[in-house]
């Protein structure tokens, strides 16, 4: 059992009291020294691209652990998250004006993935408790022309991929999922990957399984994979053993580089080998903070059903302004003056972005903005009630507590406890000196 926390009282070290303490994290990424050593062996033997698997082992070995720990499906390397996401539309034949419909609240590359494809990013609106796209919402948005769902697994929290496959075999549609946030996370007792058409995972160097820059791509198609290869892959990996024959004339160098490198497919293979362990160690301090902040009336961690298992790459709040009386910004100024850094992970609703208003883009010419013109989406205005509030009332903090942190999560729970002790003096200093600026990630 967790020990309890007393709320402090003391005076706040933004109005002039004594910091609780800066929260520090364990090291992280780090590499095994067999792993560095392999990496440094292949430096100073100058092995360093693979145009497939037959012309690198380190890039099919890296694969075949991937396909493992993801029941046998078909993996693809890349050299980033987004590459693998394009892979995987382009694996899917998707392009060309086709309908995508997805979040509005990810990370851009969710969407710049739909758009590098010519296709049509349609934006519904999530659920304000984890800010996961919103089955109800996806299922009313569904025309004939839509091809696919791309649900985003954000924060490490997986989507409801039961429904959204429920939905996507209804409609005859595709579902891609975007793992980058949530290696090894779980939902129903499946992993994430393992249930959409295709999947691309991330695996830059600050996501859950790091390398430098890499990705991957998941599907359970065949032909998804090598389809997904012939758009960035050199020749389409048409020298591997398996390409299809009838594929083969449309095989050539008109490519994206998304190879990836096979330094990062020994940093791969050996990061699999760690993550279950460090996931373990992520949940339960998770577990322990939930424990701990039991009696927060203001900051909230969401519920997850029975089953859902988080692989906690951030940790994600919501905080309740109305019942506070101070904007989520002051909050976090004073989360922030007794040491602990939380901001809003997404800034504004991405359909509010300037770069997808082809009707007043006044911006560098962008390739995508002809197609959202043909096919006439207005995304300015969005409604989007409960992405919105998430925009003003979401908190993120970084979560990468993958070796014990016991009195790191203690004292996680003092800063968040002794601030909501003192909520009234917060409400007296905002109503004085204002809300504090906006607590989003620049
Ligand atoms: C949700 C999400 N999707 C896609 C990406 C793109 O990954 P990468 O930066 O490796 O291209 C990232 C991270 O950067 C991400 O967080």
């Amino acid at each position: 059992m967790s020990t309890v926390v007393a709320p402090a009282a003391s005076k706040l070290a933004l109005l002039g009291g004594t910091p609780v303490g800066k929260i520090t994290y364990p090291k992280f990424p780090t590499f095994t020294e067999a792993a560095v050593q392999r990496a440094a062996d292949m430096l100073r033997a100058g092995k360093l691209f693979g145009l497939g698997r037959s012309h690198s082992p380190e890039i099919a070995e890296a694969e075949e652990v991937i396909s493992r720990y993801h029941g046998g499906r078909h993996i693809l390397a890349t050299a980033s998250g987004h590459g693998a996401l394009q892979s995987a539309l382009a694996g899917l034949e998707i392009c060309c004006g086709d309908e995508v419909i997805t979040t509005p609240y990810t990370w851009g590359a969710s969407i710049s993935c739909i758009l590098h494809q010519t296709a049509i990013p349609v934006f519904v609106d999530i659920d304000r408790d984890m800010g996961l796209i919103d089955p109800a919402a996806v299922e009313a948005a569904i025309t004939p022309r839509t091809k696919a769902i791309l649900a985003v697994h954000l924060f490490g929290q997986p989507a409801n991929l039961q429904r959204l496959r429920a939905i996507a075999d209804k409609h005859k549609l595709m579902l891609i999922e975007d793992g980058s946030q949530a290696h090894g996370a779980e939902i129903g007792g499946v992993r994430v990957g393992t249930v959409g058409d295709a999947a691309g995972f991330s695996c830059m160097g600050g996501k859950v399984l790091a390398t430098t820059e890499a990705g991957y791509l998941v599907t359970p198609h065949e032909r998804v994979y090598w389809k997904g290869a012939m758009i960035g892959q050199h020749m389409g990996r048409a020298i591997d053993p398996g390409f299809p024959a009838d594929l083969r004339e449309f095989t050539d160098s008109l490519v994206y580089t998304y190879r990836v490198s096979p330094l990062n497919a020994v940093l791969l293979t050996a990061q699999f080998a760690k993550l279950d362990a460090e996931l373990a160690e992520r949940r339960r301090h998770a577990d322990l903070l939930r424990g701990l902040l039991a009696g927060a009336k203001y900051l909230r961690l969401p519920t997850y059903a029975p089953g859902t298992k988080p692989s906690y790459h951030l940790l994600s709040f919501t905080f309740d302004s109305a019942a506070a009386g101070i904007t989520r910004d002051t909050f976090a100024a004073a989360l922030k003056a007794e040491g602990l850094r939380a901001v809003g992970y997404v800034p504004s609703p991405i359909p509010d972005w300037k770069r997808l208003h082809w009707q007043d883009y006044r911006g560098p010419r962008v390739s995508w903005l002809k197609a959202l013109r043909d096919a006439g989406v207005d995304y300015r205005n969005m409604a989007l009630p409960n992405t919105r509030w998430r925009v003003a009332n979401a908190l993120e903090t970084g979560f990468d507590f993958v070796a014990p942190s016991d009195a790191m999560i203690a004292r996680m729970a003092e800063i968040i406890l002794k601030v909501e002790a003192n909520i009234a003096a917060l409400r007296d200093h905002e109503r004085t000196a204002g809300p504090a600026a906006p607590a989003v990630r620049k």
